[in-house]
């Protein structure tokens, strides 16, 4: 029997829509088994339409992927058995509770009896949802709910796994334990995961490899660390104290690298030309011109700078720390 092939791969993938971009232009890939890939890319960028190709929900315009070994065209119903995906418009019925959610899907998966009880108690605990498992899904928070969103895509134990921004506005104590169990499918259980998501964190801390995608394209791909080391420098950046000296701050920041565009309004900031730490001297310098800062920043290289070098752009959100948003309800 040959070995399992637990793989994806695309190659020339394209999906044009009839009164849309070309939402995936092209675009190569490839996740080798028990791999963790994240999808990193703005709103808009592709990401949903990638994985709804390579899912078989959503047939491409062009080119081919195989996801497990088996054409996703030509053998659907094959690559269907061996996924799992949670995606971003996942319906939950509200009016449901969590196990009664799972009593679906593992019925929908033709498991009965003692193995459906067995294997819904087990993902249940293993989401962390049992306690909440007899409470409706309304009264859930959103953390909870990707959480239903997870356990009902393992149902069948899919050697593949699709996650749509499983961590989409959830505070980081979801986030974080989201991150701990798709960690936990990979090194233990050996299941490649094919996540896409906005977060650079996400991508740096969760993910083996990245393919950062925009408009369509992949501009960059490896390994977060590689990414990262081939922009190698830091960024500082500057707010005037007076909005009318900006442009004196950064003729004086530009004698210590190229200017960049800021990571919030109001801000200049440049890309440092050595990596050696200049903050003395530029505080320094600026003090010399009398020009005063109401803050200034040093950013060390992250994922948004790989995404700027290739884009000229921001990731959306970059600069945003990944901790204020939605917060948890009380429970129900
Ligand atoms: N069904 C559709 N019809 C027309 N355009 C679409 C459709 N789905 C997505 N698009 C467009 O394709 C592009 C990529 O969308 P999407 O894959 O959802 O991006 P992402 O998931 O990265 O936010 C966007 O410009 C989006 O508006
Ligand atoms: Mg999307």
């Amino acid at each position: 029997m040959a070995a399992v092939d637990n793989s994806i791969e695309a190659q020339a993938l394209v999906r044009e829509f009839k009164k849309g971009p070309r939402a995936v232009d092209g675009i190569d890939l490839r996740v080798e088994g028990g791999e963790i890939y994240g999808f990193l890319g703005p709103n808009g960028a592709g990401k949903s339409t990638t994985v709804l190709m390579l899912t078989t929900l959503l047939p491409p315009t062009s080119g081919t992927a195989r996801v497990g070994g088996f054409d996703v065209v030509k053998q659907g119903p094959q690559v269907r058995k061996a996924i799992g995906a949670a995606l971003q418009e996942a319906a939950l019925d509200p009016l449901l509770t969590g196990r009664e959610h799972l009593r679906l899907q593992t019925a929908m998966h033709g498991i009965r009896g003692e193995e459906r009880k067995r294997r819904s108690d087990q993902l249940l605990e293993r989401v962390g949802l049992s306690e909440a498992a007899d409470r409706k899904v309304k009264g859930y928070s959103g953390g909870m709910k990707r959480r239903l969103d997870l356990a009902l895509a393992l149902v069948h134990g899919p050697r593949i796994l699709f996650l749509d921004e499983p961590t989409t506005g959830l505070d980081v104590q979801s986030r974080t334990a989201l991150w701990r169990e798709v960690g936990r499918l990979a090194r233990e259980d050996g299941v490649t995961v094919f996540l896409t998501t906005q977060y650079l964190e996400e991508a740096d801390v969760l993910a083996d490899r990245v393919g950062i995608i925009d408009r369509g394209h992949i501009v960059a791909e490896g390994t977060p660390e590689r990414l990262k080391a081939q922009i190698a420098r830091s960024t500082v950046e500057a707010l005037p104290a007076n909005a009318e000296e900006k442009g004196a701050v950064a003729a004086v920041l530009e004698r210590f690298g190229k200017q960049t565009p800021g990571f919030s309004p109001g801000t200049v900031a440049v890309q440092l030309a050595s990596s050696d730490g200049h903050l003395t001297e530029i505080v320094r310098a600026l003090d010399q011109e009398g020009l005063r800062i109401a803050h200034l920043q040093i950013h060390e290289p992250t994922l948004d700078d790989v995404f700027l070098a290739k884009t000229g752009r921001h990731l959306e959100g970059a600069g945003e720390a990944a901790g204020n948003l939605e917060p948890e309800p009380a429970p129900a």
